[in-house]
């Protein structure tokens, strides 16, 4: 049978690919680890449903849904759930992946998992996707559990998506299981601080890797593509600290101000028609976004956005990977060829996953911190994650991206040697 076949086998320019060669390049760095480094390059466990719902016009529409577990070395499963028409089975995996690395370099107890349905939610009604939700839920609810795997939004997924997802598991189940979801509303178990986490981390990350640039942050310019929850959330926390958005891009267009756009204008025009209507900058094409003038770049919408071409052209001296996977790794060398600096995904967006594991030990003992702690918590293991793999690549001289790798995939093999292979 040729190899070509293979599930695990990436397609040209796929997100699964830079992932794996993300792997290839931390290998020579993992000792005798590197004895396990194909368990890396393999989902534990991947599973594709059929989501049938009836739809508001009596008709019968059928949905790909998939959960994938790459890795449960560490703890149980942990990861979103996307709803988006480009959702695959290679882009889940490669999720799936990115997750094992992000919550080993944070030192959470979890392992890797990712979920999606390939499907536009903006053309549904709310109760067909609450429809489409409950039936993909149903149907992974085989594999999903709060000592299993423990799902949480992505893109267009958020708490309304979760409460449905745990309703739906807890009848299945005969209880109230409120730790099988995290990313929930706060009076059904979810946390404070949850929904600003991965923006906040992404500040977090930022703002240290600014000052050791010797970039002051007051007056910095900013460009941030995707103004969903990560984009905004990050670019209002840079706002706040003194520096200057200068251009913002969502799925309906781009829009600049070298003087600084107005976010509190801003910010609630993109969450009901999307930045293209603000009359508070100039609309420019959508290519133009990557030639704009600035210090620092954030990525906060999907996969692959970075590309090589666009490396060439960025003037930023910052880059901040508030999506998963937006750098592939001809990008990630034109980058540093070029010096600029880029604070990789698995370390810069896992303030989300971080507040995800403080919302799960409240679930379990069923007492609630106050904003302020959950704050200061994710500062600090930010923080810590963050110098931990800065000494790695200074040690090294390797990217933050391959030190991130290095310090996770050996906590991640150290626990597979020392679970030891089953039978
Ligand atoms: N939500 C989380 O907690 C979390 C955690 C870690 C990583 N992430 C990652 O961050 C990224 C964004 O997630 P989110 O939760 O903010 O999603 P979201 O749905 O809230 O926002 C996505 C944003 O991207 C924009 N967008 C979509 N397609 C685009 C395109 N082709 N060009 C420009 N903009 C486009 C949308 O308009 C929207 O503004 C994803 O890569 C996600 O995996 C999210």
């Amino acid at each position: 049978m040729s190899a070509d076949l293979s599930y695990v086998q990436p397609t040209a320019d796929s997100p699964w690919g830079t992932y794996l060669s993300q792997v290839d390049r931390v290998v020579p760095y993992l000792g005798e680890l590197a004895r396990w480094a194909e368990t890396l390059k393999r989902p534990k466990r991947a599973l594709i449903v059929d989501v049938p719902i009836e739809m508001d016009d009596g008709s019968i529409a059928h949905f790909e849904g998939f959960r994938v577990q790459h890795s449960l070395s560490r703890g149980p499963g942990k990861g979103g759930v996307r709803f988006h028409p480009d959702v695959t089975l290679e882009e889940v995996m490669a999720l799936s992946a990115w997750m094992t690395v992000k919550t080993a370099a944070v030192n959470l107890p979890y392992g890797g998992a990712k979920g999606g349905i390939r499907v536009d939610p903006k053309r549904l009604s709310q109760k067909e996707l609450e429809k489409v939700t409950r039936r993909y839920t149903s149907e992974i609810g085989i594999i999903i559990g709060p000592q299993q795997d423990i799902p949480a939004p992505d893109v267009n997924t958020n708490a309304q998506v979760m409460a449905w997802m745990m309703d739906t598991y807890s009848m299945n189940v005969g209880g109230t299981a409120t730790g099988v979801v995290t990313g929930k509303p706060l009076h059904l178990g979810g946390s404070l601080g949850r929904v600003k986490a991965t923006g906040r981390g992404v500040f977090v990350t930022g703002r240290e890797a600014a000052r050791r640039l010797g970039l002051n942050l007051r007056g910095a310019r900013i460009a941030v593509q995707g103004f969903g929850n990560v984009g905004s959330v990050a670019a209002e926390l840079f706002a706040e600290a003194g520096a200057k958005i200068v251009a913002v891009q969502d799925h309906t267009g781009t829009v600049v101000n070298p003087n600084g756009l107005d976010l509190k204008a801003l910010v609630p025009l993109s969450r009901t028609e999307g930045v293209v209507g603000f009359r508070g900058g100039d609309v420019v094409a959508n290519e133009s976004f990557w030639d704009v003038p600035c210090d620092i770049l954030i990525p906060a919408a999907l996969e692959g956005q970075l590309s090589a071409e666009r490396a060439k052209r960025t003037q930023a001296k910052l880059v901040l990977e508030g999506a998963n996977g937006p750098t592939g790794p001809a990008a990630d060398d034109i980058l540093a060829d070029r010096g600029i600096l880029v604070v990789p995904d698995v370390i810069c967006n896992a303030g989300g996953v971080t507040v995800s594991y403080f919302e799960w030990v409240q679930d379990f003992s069923s007492f609630f911190w106050d904003e302020d702690e959950i704050n200061q918590r994710l500062d600090r293991i930010m923080m810590n994650a963050l110098n931990h793999i800065w000494d790695t690549a200074d040690r090294h001289r390797i990217t933050l991206r391959t030190a991130t790798f290095a310090v996770a995939c050996e906590r991640i093999l150290m626990a597979r040697q020392e679970r030891g292979l089953y039978p």
